[in-house]
């Protein structure tokens, strides 16, 4: 059996220990089994570029971040267009049936998926695994990743609480998440954040300063706002996609914490701060959680080639683990629900959502 084994998109800590689990179960359990790594992504099915694993490539990872087959990011909408005459979808079918490979393996999050998906519809066997720190897949509860990264994010706020405290500042701290505010909400809660602005709850500036008076008022001189990157105000929500893009670009490359600083000062005599944690959120060693079920998810995918039941993405459901079909998934966005359980509690104990 040969099973082609890809790397995706982004990269989280928990990729090497999910090929781990999915690798030892098929070399124990599966007799003459053949693993074909592809090198930085779907590129490397576009272009040929791959490695024959061994068992050994997959011992000694169970603790390392980032990913032995390197990654890249392919963006789904660019997948059917032919750029300098290269054909990426006919590509990758000639690799795959060049290799007679019998299924492909994707470690990846949505734009990934996606693709698995567009392969799985033109006739290969696909199985993806659900990686992700922005735990944004539709049909999973979880994705690897996010634990990892909710620790990272959480640490780094509780490290700026303190110099916070000391010096009676207001800070910003801008935490991973464009579209969605997963980590973000979980890494605030976690932190004993004051204020939350997240994708899903546009902001009103004047709702974040009053927060952050009323703490003044109760004798509390500095304030923590966990910010998403993709945190946006009441006005901006009322754009157009184009619009908003244009006050994107605008910006020159300055994320959205620096313009939340700039708005707010208008409104608080406070000194503020921004801190930006940026891609460490998704560097360095994977926590326990993400290893113990990110080692089950490799099992279950292997599962799922051991029974040749391909066009699936392993998902956990209610603490069990199990596969959906890829099409289920693909093309959709798990949201932090503004009036879910979550939220609604962190606005019980006081957190203030700017809304
Ligand atoms: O999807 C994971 C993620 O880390 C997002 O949280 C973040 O917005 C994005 O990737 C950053 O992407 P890049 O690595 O391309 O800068």
């Amino acid at each position: 059996m040969r099973v082609g084994l890809l790397t995706s998109g982004g990269d989280c800590q928990a990729l090497n220990v999910t090929m781990r689990g999915l690798a030892k179960t098929l070399y124990r359990n599966v007799e003459d089994v053949e693993i074909i790594g592809f090198l930085h992504g779907y590129k490397g099915l576009m272009y040929g570029d791959y490695q024959k694993m061994k068992p050994k490539d997959f011992s000694g990872i169970i603790n390392v971040g980032g990913t032995i087959l390197g990654t890249s990011r392919c963006p789904f909408k660019k997948m059917r267009v032919i750029e300098d005459g290269f054909d990426k979808v006919a590509a990758m079918k000639k690799t795959y049936q060049d290799l007679k490979l019998d299924c492909l393996v994707v470690l990846g999050g949505n734009g990934s998926i996606k693709s698995a998906n567009l392969l799985s519809e033109e006739g290969l066997n696909v199985i993806a695994l659900p990686k992700t720190i922005d735990n944004d897949t539709w049909g999973t509860d979880y994705t690897f990743g996010y634990q990892s990264a909710i620790n990272i994010a959480t640490n780094y706020l509780d490290q700026i609480h303190t110099t916070a405290a000391s010096h009676n500042r207001v800070f910003i701290i801008e935490v991973m998440g464009h579209k969605v505010g997963h980590i973000c909400l979980s890494a605030g809660i976690a932190s004993g954040a004051d204020v939350i602005l997240l994708p899903e709850i546009p902001y009103d500036i004047k709702k974040v300063s009053k927060a952050i008076k009323q703490r003044e008022k109760d004798g509390k001189k500095f304030s923590i706002i966990a910010c998403a990157e993709g945190a946006i105000s009441k006005e901006d929500a009322r754009l157009t996609k184009k619009e908003y893009k244009a006050i994107v670009q605008a910006r020159n490359g300055r994320s959205v914490a620096y313009e939340v600083a700039e708005e707010l000062a208008q409104y608080i005599d406070s000194e503020i701060r921004v801190s930006c944690i940026g891609h460490a959120q998704r560097g360095g060693q994977p926590c326990p959680y993400d290893r113990q079920i990110s080692t089950r998810f490799g099992i279950e995918g292997a599962r799922l080639v051991m029974a040749n039941d391909y066009g699936k993405l392993v998902v956990l459901k209610n603490n069990e683990i199990s596969a959906i079909p890829l099409n289920e998934s693909a093309g959709k966005l798990k949201f932090v629900d503004p009036n879910g359980p979550e939220v609604t509690d962190a606005k019980l104990l006081g957190i203030s959502f700017g809304n």
